[in-house]
């Protein structure tokens, strides 16, 4: 009796004070400094995480983390799977941005997978023979508007470089999921037939190239359904090439010239002249000289945090980081001085910094293997000073103009010109998908990849069962380049061979000191980069946990003085104070917005425990793996 007594006496204890730590370390700050901090949610394990837009994904990058592989080998499994599982946003016949944390070396990277411009494009290509621009509707869904693909390519890639299974390896659970079939997921049924209504599934217009991917996904035009067995044996084929023959199948021989033949449909209109400026005009050439790019992340700091992002060609890092540091004057998540979550001050002080970021991009980002982009100016102090001084967390600007950074910008050598600026509207995609990997090492994966409109141009590669991208629409429509000083614009986004469109994609790292503590990033073309803002203020201004985070309703504006989008889920009366003067936004009255799905981990305290996140606005799958579940080879 009384050596039990004795044992509950040291057993409860010390079960009280683990139980304690634990707790302590799932529900306090991760190093708060200053009161800062990113909060967890959910129990976390040590083994690793994948979260991703699809949960068969997320158990597929799950499986591979089991196996011993790294979160490298588990991102690539996930990005093949998911151009089965989610066909509609993303795949090989298109490309994105992977941001790689190697822990061990403390290092980021960044594989540029996106896709180029032909070696004919000009930056009148989305012309008409009269020079005015083809509708967004017919030159997304035409060969001109298809960049050459480089998702292949990256994979390969990442692989070679930071992985430790094979290219064929990485891509069986995608060939098994093709051969054997899915579930169809009320995602997708929504996808297909809003694609067969109207959309790039449709084929009023009788050109059979666009029969192809009807005839997978909705055959003799009757749509797969929620719970239906989807196969797609044409796409197992081609993973089946690719893993049997290697990276540079796509690139040369017969996919490349059932690419480049692909390509050559339109969309008809009535003018022959002009259906002949619409065909595309990739040749094999251009998909054999397919570079992918390394590159360095770009990094700002905000309240103490560092921002870790999307480079040049995107202008995703650039603009969240900006947007960021212009609000970082603001005491955004102190209630008491009315800048709680959703409160009238924090979502105008928001939108007014989305809109000057917003302004400079249209004018100053772009691809900077071909284009000066002044990325210091854009980020430093002085400048986000300011421009930051423009915004009155009391009222809205009546209009917002791009400035100069060039002053600024340590790297230019380029006189002080003040610009007039021309408007560019802003079409991109709302489709894309991503998803976020750590492993059992730290490693971290952070992923967004795309084919830019949902089902991309429309045409599907017969007989190897992936869509063409239609990427190169992210190129100004209309060339903007002008180098009279009263109406500047040094055209970032102009079209150019061999150039890669200005993307919105933005995989971001939050990092204490050399440690990361938060990875995430979203779809949604220009709303991406709002969706990780969002994101952002809502770990470390709100101090959310990760799914909160990743729940709370978004705020997203995209261009210097356009409308407002916004979320159900924030307070109509303040909705409606924004509404009014002295604020005046623009803020639609439709409330079923979606913006954006970011799929998010973060790191515990020592690095110890992971957690995930999903985005309810998609499907979204969490896969946590345990240490003891690892099985090492
Ligand atoms: N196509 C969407 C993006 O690159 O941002």
């Amino acid at each position: 009796m009384r050596k039990d007594f004795r044992t509950i006496g040291i057993v409860f204890p010390v079960t009280a004070l683990v139980v304690s730590v634990l707790l302590l370390l799932v529900t306090s700050p991760v190093y708060g400094k200053g009161g800062s901090g990113i909060f967890l949610g959910v129990p976390g394990v040590r083994g690793g995480v994948a979260a991703t837009s699809e949960p068969i994904a997320a158990q597929i990058g799950g499986d591979i983390l089991r196996r011993g592989g790294n979160a490298v080998d588990a991102a690539c499994a996930i990005a093949f799977a998911l151009n089965v599982l989610e066909p509609q946003s993303s795949g090989i016949g298109g490309g994105g941005f992977m941001m790689i944390h190697i822990n061990r070396w403390r290092k980021t990277i960044v594989v540029d997978s996106r896709e180029r411009a032909p070696a004919d494009a000009s930056p009148d290509m989305f012309l008409d023979t009269e020079d005015v621009p083809f509708a967004f509707g017919i030159r997304s869904t035409s060969g001109i508007g298809v960049g050459v693909p480089g998702m292949v390519r990256g994979i390969a890639e990442a692989l070679d470089n930071w992985g430790t299974i094979s290219f064929a390896e990485a891509l069986q659970p995608a060939i098994k999921l093709a051969e054997e079939g899915f579930r169809v997921s009320s995602r997708l049924e929504s996808s297909i037939i809003a694609g067969i209504d109207g959309g790039r599934l449709s084929n009023e217009l009788g050109n059979s190239a666009y029969d192809e991917a009807r005839s997978v996904f909705a055959p003799g035009g009757v749509p797969f359904v929620q719970n239906e067995l989807l196969i797609q044996p044409d796409l197992a084929e081609t993973f089946k090439m690719l893993a049997d023959e290697g990276p540079d199948a796509f690139y040369t021989g017969d996919i490349a010239e059932a690419i480049v033949k692909t390509q050559l449909n339109t969309r008809t209109v009535d003018e022959p002249a002009d259906m002949d400026r619409l065909v595309g005009r990739m040749t094999l050439d251009d998909l054999e000289q397919y570079e992918v790019a390394i590159r360095k992340p770009v990094k700002g700091y905000y309240r103490g945090f560092r921002i870790v992002s999307m480079p040049p060609p995107s202008s995703g890092g650039l603009t969240v980081i900006q947007i960021l540091k212009l609000t970082e004057r603001f005491p955004i998540g102190d209630a008491s001085q009315g800048f709680g979550f959703g409160s009238t001050r924090t979502l105008n002080v928001m939108m007014e910094a989305m809109r000057l970021a917003f302004a400079d991009r249209a004018v100053w980002m772009g691809d900077d293997d071909f284009v000066d982009v002044p990325s210091a100016g854009l980020l430093d102090d002085d400048y986000i000073a300011m421009r930051s001084a423009l915004i009155d967390p009391d009222s809205r600007q009546v209009e917002v103009f791009a400035d100069d950074p060039r002053p600024f910008d340590v790297a230019s050598a380029n006189p002080k010109v003040k610009l007039a600026l021309k408007k560019l509207a802003d079409e991109e995609g709302l489709n894309t998908t991503h998803f976020t990997v750590v492993d059992r090492h730290g490693n971290i994966v952070t992923y967004t990849n795309t084919i830019e409109s949902a089902w991309g141009t429309g045409l599907m590669v017969p007989g190897y069962g992936f869509l063409l991208n239609n990427e190169l629409t992210d190129f100004n429509r209309v060339p903007a380049a002008d180098p009279d000083p009263d109406n500047f614009n040094p055209g970032a986004n102009d079209a150019a061979p061999f150039k890669r469109p200005r993307s919105s994609m933005s995989p971001t790292f939050v990092f204490r000191g050399r440690k990361p503590v938060a990875a995430y990033g979203s779809p949604g073309g220009s709303t991406i980069i709002n969706s990780v803002v969002n994101v952002t203020m809502n770990l470390i201004d709100h101090k959310r946990n990760v799914q909160e985070a990743v729940d709370a309703p978004r705020i997203s504006q995209t261009s210097a003085n356009g409308s407002p989008a916004w979320e159900a889920g924030f307070d109509q009366a303040v909705i409606d104070e924004l509404k009014e003067s002295p604020f005046g936004h623009n803020l639609s009255d439709l409330r079923l917005n979606i913006i954006g799905s970011v799929q998010a981990v973060v790191i515990g305290p020592l690095g110890r425990f992971q957690f995930g996140a999903a985005d309810r606005r998609r499907i979204g799958g969490i896969v946590s793996v345990r240490r003891c579940e690892i099985r090492r080879h």
